[in-house]
């Protein structure tokens, strides 16, 4: 019996050990899952904090570099005019040296001050995060006081507007022949692919237009000034900017009339630029004789006739193109620029029509008077003398 006794006690010890065993297992297993579960809260919390800084836009995680306004001043002799390579909406825009070493292009925005501080930054590194062949890089900014800057790389090309609307003198960019401009057409669609399809949620551009189409020094096109609409005020003087409204000549009608904006818009703006690049005309010039003041609707019903798309071509890009590659273009921005959103294309649509018409195996060049070509000898020759860095006109090919 007293054997019995000891054996029971001794199983009642046994089952003790092994009870608390499983409690210690169990209690540490709720300790893990309580800490994972407070790491993912902590995550959670950080990503709902800061939706767009987790990679969303391509997956990088790169930050815009921040720049002082002495950097800016110092990189562009204190805002010297013989540093300034254009004017836009925002303001004008200078070459620079950055800190680095790497030249740039230093916008300076002339409402700087009154566009909210945070929202400017927040807006500017995530567009810094977008990254693609046909996008200007957006390097950084400066938000120092009452300043605000964005600084981009530098194009030595300048825009796809300055060459179409040139007319090829001396000083004057060279005119870009038939090939250079289907490659231009492809590289800004391809610009825009990407801010529709390949980023989360999509980009509208709103201002694309052959200014915001730059040349590098291989005439690879980039698109810029993409989604920087939102960073410009509603009003400007009590007139409604043409940051919202987009550019005369470009806007999509149903964007002008209602406001509504998609996608189709951007389609509509690129059909606009093709037209541009197949007639060397600007979108809208009321000096023409009636009829002919509005590009699109002068080029659209000519487009889809035959005899009456050679017409309208750029008369500099004779005997420069193939027929059947003429036809398809002019199909392409008829398709662009219907009144109706709903019959465009999608831009993905409009990148494989395009890549067809691309000869890959010839070289960029541009078109360009004699005179041109002593310019380019003075350019060339002058900055030689004067250690300038200048290489706007010094890439040329022929
Ligand atoms: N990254 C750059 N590299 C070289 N030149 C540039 C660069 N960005 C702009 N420019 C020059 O500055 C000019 C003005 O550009 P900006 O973007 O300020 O005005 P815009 O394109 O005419 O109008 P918007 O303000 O509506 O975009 C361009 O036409 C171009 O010649
Ligand atoms: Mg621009």
């Amino acid at each position: 019996m007293r054997r019995v006794l000891v054996e029971l006690a001794g199983d009642n010890t046994s089952e003790d050990n092994l009870v608390l065993i499983i409690a210690i297992i169990i209690a540490s297993a709720a300790l893990v899952l309580v800490a994972i579960a407070f790491a993912y809260y902590c995550y959670l919390r950080h990503k709902a904090r800061a939706p767009r800084q987790e990679g969303t836009y391509n997956g990088s995680t790169s930050e815009a570099q921040v720049f002082t306004y002495k950097q800016m001043q110092a990189a562009t002799n204190n805002f010297t005019t013989s540093n300034e390579v254009g004017q836009g909406g925002f303001g004008s825009v200078f070459r620079g040296v950055l800190p680095d070493g790497r030249t740039a292009a230093i916008k300076q925005l002339d409402r700087g001050g009154k566009q909210g501080d945070r929202e400017f930054r927040v807006e500017v590194d995530m567009l810094s995060r977008l990254h693609s062949p046909h996008l200007l890089e957006l390097i950084g900014y400066c938000a120092d006081q009452e300043h605000r800057l964005l600084v981009y790389e530098f194009m030595p090309n300048g825009s796809v507007q300055e060459h179409l609307h040139s007319d090829g003198t001396s000083g004057r960019p060279p005119m870009l022949d038939w090939d250079t401009r289907m490659r231009v057409a492809l590289d800004a669609a391809r610009g825009l692919e990407y801010l529709h399809e390949m980023v989360s949620p999509p980009i509208i551009h709103r201002d694309f237009k052959s200014s915001n189409i730059l040349l590098n020094d291989k005439y690879n096109a980039k698109v810029s000034d993409f989604g920087l609409a939102k960073l410009g005020s509603d009003k400007a003087g009590g007139h409604v900017s043409t940051r919202v409204l987009g550019t005369q000549g470009y806007v999509a009608p149903e964007y002008a009339l209602t406001g509504h904006l998609t996608t189709k818009s951007d389609v509509y703006s690129f059909g606009v630029v093709l037209l541009e690049l197949l007639t060397g005309r600007v979108p809208v010039d009321m000096k023409r004789p009636p009829g002919e003041g509005v590009l699109v609707s002068w080029a659209l019903p000519r487009l889809t006739d035959r005899n009456k798309m050679v017409e309208i071509i750029d008369p500099r890009l004779n005997g420069q193109f193939a027929m059947k590659d003429l036809i398809q273009i002019a199909a392409i921005a008829a398709m662009c620029v219907q009144p109706e959103a709903d019959y465009r294309p999608f831009i993905t649509d409009v990148v494989q029509s395009l890549v067809p018409l691309i000869k890959h195996n010839r070289p960029m060049r541009v078109l360009s008077s004699p005179s041109f070509l002593h310019a380019i000898v003075t350019v060339k020759s002058s900055s030689a003398e004067s250690g300038s860095s200048d290489c706007r006109s010094s890439h040329v090919s022929f």
